[in-house]
């Protein structure tokens, strides 16, 4: 009887789990008024949530953005990459690596991660607001960690093709991860294959947990 408890116990937690919603809301990706995520950087002005990053109408379209409003995105300059495309040198090919770097979402992210871009306009402001702009909004500083710069030499290569990857190297990586890895536009790897912007069960914003660098044995085989 006392097993059938911790049964019937166990079977709950996991529907529980099952039904359990994530969201953005409250996290440090909700700079709206009434965020309690958002410690350094949120507006004082705005009252939704998604108005940062996307617009339903008048969306920029350029990028791989999906109804993207943050202007000025595509003007930002990355000025270095992790350019090999493999992790066997003799087959890399850094100049695809840039080509599908620009299609990234590498500069989505840059549109505040750089720190200089986070107080531009939104290309399609509020109307709860009246078309006024946010206001209160500050620039990541360059000892915030999240501050990383438009210089992606020393951070982990995105832009290849990961079944390509595989291909060169196949001892060295999973063929197909599982979890909620996803590739991008083809295959390529973005810096949403190892985050998600919208989640932060998995902190900081991962894509699945890095406890035991579970995120890291996804990919790789080590
Ligand atoms: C901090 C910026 C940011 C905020 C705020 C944000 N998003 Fe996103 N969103 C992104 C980025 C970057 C992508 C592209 C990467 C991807 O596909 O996951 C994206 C992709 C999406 C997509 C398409 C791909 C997918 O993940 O399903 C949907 C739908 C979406 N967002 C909805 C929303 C909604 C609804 C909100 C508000 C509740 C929201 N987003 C808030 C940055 C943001
Ligand atoms: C979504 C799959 C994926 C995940 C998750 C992942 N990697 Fe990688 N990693 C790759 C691929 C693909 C390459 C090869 C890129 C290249 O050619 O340089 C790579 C390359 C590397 C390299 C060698 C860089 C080089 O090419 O010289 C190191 C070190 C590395 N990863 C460490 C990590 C660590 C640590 C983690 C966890 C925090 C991690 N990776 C998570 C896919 C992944
Ligand atoms: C609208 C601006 C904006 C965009 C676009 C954006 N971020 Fe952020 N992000 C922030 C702010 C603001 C913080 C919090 C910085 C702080 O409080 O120190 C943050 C924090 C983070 C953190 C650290 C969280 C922590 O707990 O320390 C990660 C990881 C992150 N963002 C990843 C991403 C990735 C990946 C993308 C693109 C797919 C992205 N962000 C796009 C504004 C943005
Ligand atoms: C291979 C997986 C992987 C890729 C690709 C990746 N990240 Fe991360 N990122 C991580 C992990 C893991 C952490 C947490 C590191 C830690 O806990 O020390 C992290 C942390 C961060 C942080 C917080 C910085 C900090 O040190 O606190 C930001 C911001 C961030 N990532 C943005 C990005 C952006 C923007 C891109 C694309 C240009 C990107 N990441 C690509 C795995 C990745």
């Amino acid at each position: 009887m006392r097993k059938l408890m911790l049964l019937a116990a166990a079977l709950t937690l996991v529907a529980t789990q099952a039904l359990a919603v994530t969201s953005i809301k409250n996290t440090k990706h909700d700079l709206s008024t009434t965020s309690t995520g958002a410690t350094t950087v949120k507006s004082t002005n705005y009252e939704e949530i998604c108005i940062f990053c996307h617009t339903p109408h008048k969306a920029i379209d350029q990028l791989n953005a999906p109804l993207w409003n943050r202007s000025g995105t595509d003007a930002i300059v990355i000025t270095n990459y992790y350019n090999s495309a493999t992790l066997d040198v003799g087959t890399s090919n850094p100049a695809t690596v840039t080509a599908k770097i620009a299609v990234s979402d590498a500069k989505l992210c840059l549109s505040c991660h750089d720190g200089a871009s986070l107080t531009n306009d939104l290309a399609n402001p509020s109307n709860l607001e009246a078309g006024v702009q946010p206001a209160g909004l500050a620039e990541l500083l360059a000892a915030n960690p999240a501050n990383i710069g438009v210089d992606l030499h020393d951070d982990h290569p995105i832009g290849m093709v990961y079944a390509d990857v595989v291909t060169a190297t196949p001892t060295e990586f999973v063929a197909s991860p599982v979890g909620s890895i996803k590739f991008y536009d083809g295959g390529v790897m973005w810096c949403s294959s190892c985050h998600d912007v919208h989640d932060n069960t998995a902190a900081p914003f991962l894509a699945t947990s890095n406890v035991a660098s579970g995120l890291c044995l996804a990919c790789h085989n080590k």
